[in-house]
């Protein structure tokens, strides 16, 4: 347990981090914004998602969120109070282009300007997401992410959005998490659009993988210094037992949730076995065109990656059919594997039931660069849910999400030592915020938010975490 004192000294040496290294938090603009009929802005796939009963706990929705729309002047002072180098946010599509394409709605970009001038001024570095899963409901109707379309009219959005922005926003990342926009979107429809359609996933999967490659294209036409990168859910995946089963469950799950994306970002081709394992749902000849992979391995100056957890797994089908897994009626994401099952590692776990495994992180870091091209890597999500407790004195005593974060810094800091080039962290999430399936149910934040009052709280690990922003690292 890290001991909590107010000072500022190290009195041990302590895990002191590189200079330089980047000590963030992050959101996505539809679990925080509210404000969905305003300003022009256009309906997604998640307001249509939201509206069909059963599919979000409660029958919640986003309408409010956190109302940071109207709040986010607040916000960033409380960003700056934390003492946070850097804000990764994302933008949401409908409010820029309503119909997903065509004419920008420039009420909307206004509201990102403003936001990232507010940034700016305290000294906060923004980190811009083009898309972290808020498809504009018109693109959904003429095919959505299975529709090669899709990816060439965020390659256009990914352009204007950059052009308005890209003298004041440094650093871009394209898709969050292909995989979740695809796999949990249209295979086991446990988010929007919520379609169970196995072979059009992988459609899916493979154009959002073109959209990032076509969008990195265009911005580098514009301003030659963004930094832009990719961005990876990926895990540590272990098979449950030695025996061949479970250690081709281990490689069909690895291969779908991580090789699949780092192979085609990174080097421009997808595994062949993961191929194989989906040949009889469909091949490559009906989704992959001439140049396509070469586009999606445009050279990157980052690569983002989100980690939470470890899959350990067993060639038998039963378990959690994924970390992500929500509570409502889906299918299986792990299309051409429905076979593989997910068993209990033994960890403990957060209230999402993901067991906590810094040593998976770890794993991760340094497989990535053991096998991969050396790249600036940045953790840009990581955090816990927890079933947090505001008390009367109005604090909440979060000491197992302070512990989560403490212990994948440490992982984060052994990488470091070992020579992976990882350069910053942001923690998932600022703020509580709408867990998408899950609602309001599930409490990522650093910050508690009260949602009658949308009264923002500092939880003790917010406050861990400003003190250990402000000593360069944790103590010894
Ligand atoms: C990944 C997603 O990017 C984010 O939107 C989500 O809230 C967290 N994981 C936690 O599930």
């Amino acid at each position: 347990m890290t001991t909590h004192k107010p000072d500022t000294q190290l009195e041990t040496p302590g895990l002191v981090f590189p200079t330089g290294f980047v000590w963030g938090a992050a959101t996505s603009a539809y679990q925080i914004e509210g404000a969905l009929d305003v300003d022009g802005r256009g309906r997604s796939i998640w307001d249509t998602f939201c509206a069909t009963p059963g599919r979000v706990v409660n029958g919640e929705d986003a309408r409010v969120a956190i109302d940071h729309y109207n709040r986010y002047r607040d916000d960033v002072r409380l960003m700056a109070d934390l003492g946070l180098s850097a804000y990764r946010f994302s933008v949401s599509w409908s409010r820029i282009q309503p119909l997903g394409s065509g004419a920008i709605n420039n009420k909307g970009l206004d509201f990102y300007k403003n936001l990232v001038d507010e940034l700016l001024s305290y000294g906060i570095d923004p980190w811009l997401t083009l898309y972290h899963w808020d498809l504009p409901q018109a693109l959904e109707d003429a095919g959505g992410w299975p529709s090669r379309d899709t990816s060439k009219r965020f390659a256009d959005f990914a352009a204007a959005v950059h052009g308005a922005l890209g003298d004041r926003v440094k650093n871009w990342s394209t898709v969050n998490e292909p995989w979740c926009a695809a796999l949990l979107g249209y295979a086991s429809g446990e988010h929007a659009p919520g379609r169970r359609e196995p072979a059009k996933a992988i459609h899916a999967a493979h154009h959002l993988n073109l959209a990032h490659g076509l969008a990195v294209e265009a911005m580098r036409a514009q301003h030659a210094d963004s930094r832009i990168a990719g961005s990876v859910n990926l895990y540590a995946v272990t098979p449950a037992t030695e025996s061949e089963a479970d250690q081709d469950a281990a490689r069909r799950v690895d291969g779908l949730q991580n090789r699949f994306f780092l192979d085609a970002l990174m080097y421009g081709r997808y595994p062949e076995d993961v191929l194989a394992d989906l040949s009889h749902l469909t091949t490559p000849d009906e989704f992959i065109q001439d140049g396509d992979l070469a586009a999606i391995a445009a050279p990157l100056d980052m690569l983002m990656i989100n980690y939470y957890s470890r899959f350990t797994v067993s060639g038998a089908p039963g378990g959690a059919q994924s970390a992500a897994a929500a509570p409502t009626d889906s299918g299986s994401p792990w299309v051409g594997s429905e076979h593989v099952g997910f068993v209990n590692g033994g960890r403990p776990v957060t209230s999402m039931g993901w067991e906590v495994d810094g040593t998976g992180l770890y794993e991760v870091l340094t497989r990535l660069a053991r096998e991969y091209p050396s790249i600036p890597l940045y953790i840009s999500e990581n955090g816990a849910a927890y079933d947090d407790v505001l008390t009367e004195d109005g604090t909440v005593h979060d000491a197992e999400r302070r512990d989560f974060i403490d212990t994948h810094l440490r992982v984060c800091h052994q990488a470091i030592e070992g020579g992976v080039p990882l350069q910053g962290y942001f923690a998932w999430s600022l703020m509580d915020n709408f867990e998408w399936a899950w609602g309001y149910d599930k409490r990522f934040g650093l910050v508690y938010v009260d949602y009658s009052t949308q009264t923002r709280i500092l939880k003790d690990s917010a406050l861990w975490y400003a003190e250990t922003i402000r000593h360069g690292g944790l103590r010894g």
